[in-house]
């Protein structure tokens, strides 16, 4: 680990602590601006350091030196961790493997996940259920003058499109699935308290029983379907790639559709003009990827002994690449801190970066434009009836409420 003078750490600890703790977008900024202004590399208490340049994640991300925090290095560095079972089910998932596991594991998820095999089933079943969700809670706020956008539609949708993806049988209960998969990914948080772990802790032992059970179902009575083929061919890892597609797409994707609706809701005309100028939308996507991106934070540990930000690193050293930090760099995003639409595309890290790229891009990308199509055709002149909530956490953003007012503006033939 690198030897960091006591003195820098103390002076950067009550910053660090302000990130740690804030959830307000403003806030959050502000204390990106803080600690670039701190250095490339700032110091944490727990002997780890924060990246907030945009080049020096990118190098973070992509640079092979940079491992994750996987099983093996656990059992070196963190005795006890195998008693934590959402740790365990996490370093099962290729998102805290390194090669060779983790090319074995990302191999079978790449294979359903090609733009071909999501382009199909974004015109078949994606764009169809979203615009069933979007128009159903237009009748619900036509019953009920209020309701929770989050809870109807943002949460459930990712959950229902990986149901179908995968054919998981009719009856899952699809609203449990997606609030253990909330629960699981907090131990992935930086600051999770011990009642979050456990938790998740107990979330993942629930959902690995019941990936089990449909898996074994699927063995005595095969379906045309993935999980009846991953039930046959991937005996051991099946389970996994269950814990990883379902952890991995739902709360980011939840929460994109969050940020998505957010900014359609408070910023006036927007919906209105993406209904006008349709290739909007993809710009849109991107720039609220940019400006709140679900994972706002990726932990690595130098294998080796390198270099980051013109400093020399020893192996062991832990650093956070501070995506969130990152995307507000106005070395590489002019203006930062405005939110502009149609702003010019760039390679945001919001999907990540090098070998662990996002794999469900693709698929987080249709359902995100086929969410906005329907908000802007069905839900534009909508109104955020309360301000929204948001969980604190300085790793993933989730926007858990976000009520929605009746003043809709429904245009059947748009
Ligand atoms: C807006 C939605 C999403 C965001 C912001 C997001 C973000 C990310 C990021 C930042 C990484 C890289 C993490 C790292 O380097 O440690 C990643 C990897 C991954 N994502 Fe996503 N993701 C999203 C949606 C999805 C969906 C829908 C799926 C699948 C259904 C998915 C599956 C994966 C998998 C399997 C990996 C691991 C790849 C690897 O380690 O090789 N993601 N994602």
């Amino acid at each position: 680990m690198l030897t960091i003078p006591p003195r820098e750490v103390r002076s950067a600890a009550g910053l660090v602590r302000r990130w740690r703790q804030a959830s307000d977008p403003q806030e959050l900024a502000d204390t990106y601006g803080e600690l670039r202004a701190a250095g490339p590399l700032v110091p944490t208490p727990w002997r780890a350091l924060l990246v907030p340049g945009y080049e020096d994640c990118r190098q973070v991300l992509t640079d092979r030196t940079w491992r994750t925090l996987s099983a093996s290095w656990r059992d070196q560095h963190r005795p006890g961790w195998r008693e934590s079972s959402s740790t365990v089910g996490l370093c099962e998932t290729p998102l805290q493997q390194d090669p060779p596991e983790h090319t074995a594991r990302r191999r079978p998820l790449a294979g359903i996940l090609t733009p071909r095999a999501v382009g199909q089933l974004t015109e078949a079943r994606v764009e169809p259920l979203v615009d069933g969700q979007v128009r159903a809670f237009v009748d619900r706020l036509r019953r009920e003058g209020t309701a929770d956008l989050v809870a109807a539609v943002c949460r459930p949708t990712p959950t229902a499109v990986l149901a179908r993806l995968l054919g998981l049988p009719p009856d899952t209960d699809q609203a449990w699935l997606t609030d253990q998969n909330l629960a699981l990914v907090q131990a992935e948080e930086l600051a999770s308290p011990p009642s979050a772990i456990r938790r998740a802790d107990a979330a993942a032992t629930a959902l690995l029983a019941c990936y089990d059970r449909m898996l074994a179902d699927r063995r005595r009575h095969p379906a045309d379907d993935i999980l009846s083929h991953w039930a046959a061919s991937e005996p051991v890892s099946a389970r996994y790639l269950l814990l990883t597609l379902f952890s991995a797409g739902v709360p980011t994707t939840a929460a994109l559709l969050a940020s998505l609706a957010l900014a359609l809701t408070t910023r006036p005309g927007l919906a209105e003009r993406i209904l006008l100028e349709p290739d909007l939308t993809d710009r849109f996507v991107t720039e609220v990827l940019r400006w709140d991106a679900p994972v706002r934070v990726v932990t690595r540990v130098a294998a080796d002994e390198t270099e980051l930000a013109g400093r020399s690193l020893p192996a062991g050293q832990i650093v956070h690449a501070l995506i969130g930090a990152a995307h507000r760099d106005p070395e590489v995003f002019t203006d930062p801190h405005t939110f502009r639409p149609n702003r010019p595309p760039r390679r945001l890290l919001a999907l990540g970066s090098g070998l662990h790229y996002c794999l469900g891009a693709h698929l987080a990308r249709a359902q995100a434009v086929a969410f906005v199509r329907a908000f802007a055709r069905e839900l534009r002149g909508a109104r955020l009836a309360a301000a929204p909530r948001r969980q604190t956490g300085p790793s993933f953003i989730d926007i858990t409420h976000l009520p929605i007012s009746a003043s809709v503006h429904h245009s059947p033939a748009a």
